[in-house]
């Protein structure tokens, strides 16, 4: 098969690359720019661990062929914070426990992080059905509610501030 040559903004860096063109993006990122926090959690595209940001909206990585993010910007989990200066998703995660084995996390914060930009102060309905698409096999959700609950107050008084590099 014949590859292709693309060239992918990527948590704020021009990624270029040769790859065929039945690449997935959720490879590509994976296997290609080593960017391992990005899961494949199924085969069915619905669990939601693939899920980052193209062009700011969030979408499952393993449901677009790499080609297609040509020229555009994708947002993985290590470019949403960093160990210094955690998104308050990731706060929201850390202090509520939101997590367990951490494997639904970056996948989770990727959709949370959607929804808060459209939707400052959801209600825990809004968070759980923002959430659908994502599966947790660990938690039960209850403490990933609080998380996302955490980090919309965070945001709204002004504690923290969301630092998306698509934004
Ligand atoms: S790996 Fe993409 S939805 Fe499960
Ligand atoms: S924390 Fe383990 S799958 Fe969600």
């Amino acid at each position: 098969m014949t590859n292709v040559d693309v060239s992918i903004t990527v948590n704020g860096e021009v990624r270029q690359a040769s790859v065929e063109p039945r690449t997935l993006l959720v490879h590509f990122l994976r296997d290609e720019l080593e960017l391992t926090g990005t899961h494949v959690g199924c085969d069915t595209s619905q669990c939601g661990a693939c899920t980052v940001h193209l062009d700011g909206n969030a979408v499952k990585s393993c449901t677009l062929f790499a080609v297609q993010a040509q020229g555009r910007a994708v947002t993985t989990i290590e470019g949403i914070g960093s160990i210094g200066d955690l998104h308050p998703l990731q706060t929201g995660f850390w202090e509520e426990h939101g997590l367990q084995c951490g494997f639904c996390t970056p996948g989770m914060i990727m959709s949370s992080a959607e929804l808060l930009k459209t939707n400052p102060d959801p209600s825990d309905k809004e968070i759980r059905d923002a959430l659908a698409g994502n599966f947790c096999r660990c938690t039960g959700y209850h403490n990933i509610v609080k998380a996302v609950q955490h980090a919309a107050h965070a945001m709204a008084e002004g504690k923290a501030q969301p630092a998306a590099a698509d934004d």
